[in-house]
């Protein structure tokens, strides 16, 4: 999977990159590279956004900068590229991020992710350039830098051989082996800590009995019953 993200920072991806799951699935073939949006800007002075019709707070990003940045690195048209990739506009008012949207997204070979700054994108980037305005939660960032680091990490890490231990991603919260729901708790030694024990299924050996118990738990957590 190659996956651009397009960015005014691309040296934030740089400590992203380095990090254990994410250099595994790079070693594997896949890629992800920053495009710096100022590269090819069409305007002078390496200019990327401009003030709001309408008055207001804030700086916008400019369509046309978007445009030029995505037709330089695809070297096609930028609104017919979208046929060929998921072209994903990180905004606080987008789609909210979840598992089902990560996983439908690690089946793509291709992914471009754009990263808004400042007051965000003209809305022609969402309507035109996107095929998805996606959030990572009801809350406002700077910039999209660290949205773009939460889908890919979320991203990578379903990728065949990232982790190392596919086990984990089978059975993980809101995977379908755990019904879309939350994991179930985990315990490891010592068996006792300050009066805090184990429940003892879980070093009874039974594996049937230890399945049906995190079945359990992680119903009980979905219904808010932690
Ligand atoms: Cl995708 N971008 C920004 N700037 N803030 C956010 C977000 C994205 N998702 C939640 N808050």
């Amino acid at each position: 999977m190659n996956i651009d993200v397009f960015t005014l920072f691309p040296g934030w991806l740089d400590w992203f990159r380095q990090q254990r799951h994410v250099a595994n699935a790079l070693a594997l073939g896949h890629s992800l590279d920053g495009v710096d949006l100022r590269a090819t800007t069409p305007l002078k002075g390496g200019q990327v956004d401009d003030t709001p019709y309408g008055g207001g707070a804030g700086m916008v990003i400019r369509v046309d900068v978007v445009e030029a940045a995505l037709e330089a690195r695809w070297d096609a048209d930028a609104v017919e590229g979208r046929g060929d990739r998921r072209v994903v506009a990180l905004a606080p008012a987008g789609r909210q991020f979840d598992d089902a949207l990560a996983a439908e997204l690690a089946a793509e070979d291709e992914l471009a992710i754009l990263c808004g700054r400042y007051e965000g994108f003209d809305e022609r980037v969402h309507t035109h350039l996107a095929t998805d305005v996606v959030s990572i939660g009801p809350y406002v960032l700077a910039g999209g830098e660290l949205a773009a680091m939460v889908v890919c990490d979320a991203v990578l890490r379903k990728l065949p051989g990232a982790l190392g231990h596919e086990d984990s991603v089978q059975e993980e919260s809101f995977s379908p082996a755990l019904e879309g729901g939350p994991e179930y708790p985990h315990y490891t030694r010592p068996a006792q800590w300050r009066g805090a024990g184990v429940p003892e299924v879980l070093t009874s050996g039974d594996h049937a009995r230890v399945r049906d118990w995190r079945l359990q738990r992680s119903r009980e957590r979905a219904s808010g019953g932690d």
